[in-house]
């Protein structure tokens, strides 16, 4: 398994190119069937997350043990991060017991990529989410979620409705869609919760979600980043789905063979309709059961073992 990426580190995906992002969803394939190689047999990967997390957390530890590498559990608040030590040096001290990949998670814009400016020769950053910053590897599995069901993508219309202003899940799917070159991409959601137009480059912003909705091949809905607002930015959860939540009539303007996608968790019936979280358009467990896979494919390539 050759594979063109040379990346020792994952921290965004801003500078990654439509043929390693292709590469990797291919590796993606041959890993999530049985059989497959241990890749990672011999290496040590420690998860560093200082937010909470299900389906990232529990997806990479899958994808580390299924490829057969030792998985650390690190649990922050009994860490001594807690007395006072910094990252770098909790870094260096796992560095020194021979850990080789590091999966972090952090409230903090830029931390993953510090890490890596910093860490030792052969170690590699993966950034599991940072702040309103990037989530590449949920980028990747959405980009790959998508690409199995409309693999022509440049015919396609991708909708992303929500708390855009906040979501580091839009900025990785945006980078990620953009460079697989999509056919039209619409992000949208209430004023109070978009970023300046210079921060949506190459995308068309509606400010009713009936609009970005109508023809979408693909609806991807946003969870409210309730923990990233410093003060009440929507009036109440009821008015919120009521102007921008997801229903089944809001749904039938999409394309009749659109999907519904979530990175998750949701809040149901705040972002998305029970209906539609569980209806037959949705793919949102079938995006966390996608994730394995892509990140299976990033952790070996990444250790140059595919
Ligand atoms: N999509 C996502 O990042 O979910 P978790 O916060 O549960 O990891």
């Amino acid at each position: 398994m050759n594979i063109a990426m040379t990346r020792r580190h994952l921290v965004t995906l801003a500078d990654m190119r439509r043929e390693d992002m292709l590469s990797l969803f291919a590796l993606a394939d041959r890993l999530r069937e049985p059989g497959r190689p241990p890749l990672l047999a011999g290496r040590t990967v420690v998860n560093l997350f200082f937010e909470p997390s299900t389906r990232t957390r529990v997806s990479f530890e899958l994808a580390a043990m299924r490829l057969g590498a030792h998985v650390v559990p690190f649990d922050v608040e009994h860490s001594s991060t807690q007395k006072g030590e910094t990252l770098l040096d909790t870094l260096r001290n796992l560095e020194a017991m021979g850990c080789d990949q590091f999966v972090v998670r952090h409230k903090e814009n830029g931390t993953p990529g510090l890490l890596a400016e910093q860490a030792a020769a052969g170690v590699s950053i993966i950034n599991a989410g940072d702040g309103n910053h990037a989530h590449p590897t949920q980028g990747l599995l959405d980009a790959y979620t998508i690409l199995r069901h409309k693999p022509d993508l440049a015919n396609r219309c991708v909708a992303i409705v929500g708390d855009i202003l906040h979501s580091r899940v839009a900025r990785s799917d945006i980078h990620a869609l953009q460079a697989l070159g999509v056919g039209e991409l619409r992000v949208a959601g209430p004023e109070a919760l978009l970023p300046g137009r210079d921060a949506l480059p190459g995308c068309i912003v509606h400010h009713r979600i009936d609009d970005a909705v109508r023809g979408a091949d693909v609806v991807i809905m946003l969870r409210l980043q309730k923990e990233r607002m410093e003060h009440a930015l929507i009036a109440s959860d009821a008015d919120y789905f009521r102007d921008w939540g997801l229903d089944d009539v809001r749904l039938g303007r999409a394309h009749p063979e659109a999907i519904v996608m979530h990175p998750g968790p949701i809040n149901r019936n705040v972002e998305i309709s029970d209906a539609v979280a569980d209806g037959v358009r949705s793919r949102i467990l079938e995006q966390v059961a996608n994730g394995v896979a892509v990140r299976m494919a990033v952790m070996a390539s990444l250790a140059g073992a595919a």
